[in-house]
């Protein structure tokens, strides 16, 4: 598939965008600061923390750090929005996680509607789902500041 350029300057943090990359969602997310240094936190609940395991593409290797992303713009997500268990397109559920519905020191990340299984910020899996591995992350670049090229 070709390459697909996507504006980001209008996202905003905690907001998300979605383009479309072969045929499947591709997330984009502008996380805070706080949301990118907590990820670690959570490294001891999830399944594949240092992402070891690819689900259906390799982590492109300037997304393998600590962030999942690239380190000149670290607070940028960008994921392909496919579950690994079923391929249904999980929820983001950046709200506390009262509203989610899910425990109250819920970090914030993804939830999957078909079965359940949940991500964090970086798309990593948490243990006890039924999806074996985290999400993947497609290759993208910087074109400018506000300006990403998925593939
Ligand atoms: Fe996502 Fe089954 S397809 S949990």
């Amino acid at each position: 598939g070709a390459p697909v350029e996507v504006d980001i300057g209008d996202l905003k943090v905690g907001e998300q965008k979605v383009a479309e990359w072969r045929g499947k969602p591709v997330w984009i997310i502008r996380r805070s600061d706080e949301m990118t240094a907590g990820l670690s936190k959570v490294d001891p609940e999830l399944v594949d923390p240092k992402s070891e395991k690819p689900f259906t593409m390799p982590l492109p290797e300037y997304c393998n750090n600590a962030f999942r992303a690239r380190a000149d713009h670290k607070n940028i997500q960008v994921l392909v929005g496919v579950c690994s268990h079923l391929g249904c397109s999980p929820s983001a559920k950046f709200t506390s996680g009262a509203q989610a519905g899910l425990p109250d020191n819920w970090p914030g990340g993804y939830l999957c509607p078909c079965h359940g299984s949940k991500f964090d910020l970086a798309g990593r899996v948490f243990k006890n789902v039924p999806a074996p591995t985290n999400l993947d992350v497609p290759p993208y670049m910087f074109l400018t500041d506000t300006k990403i090229v998925i593939g």
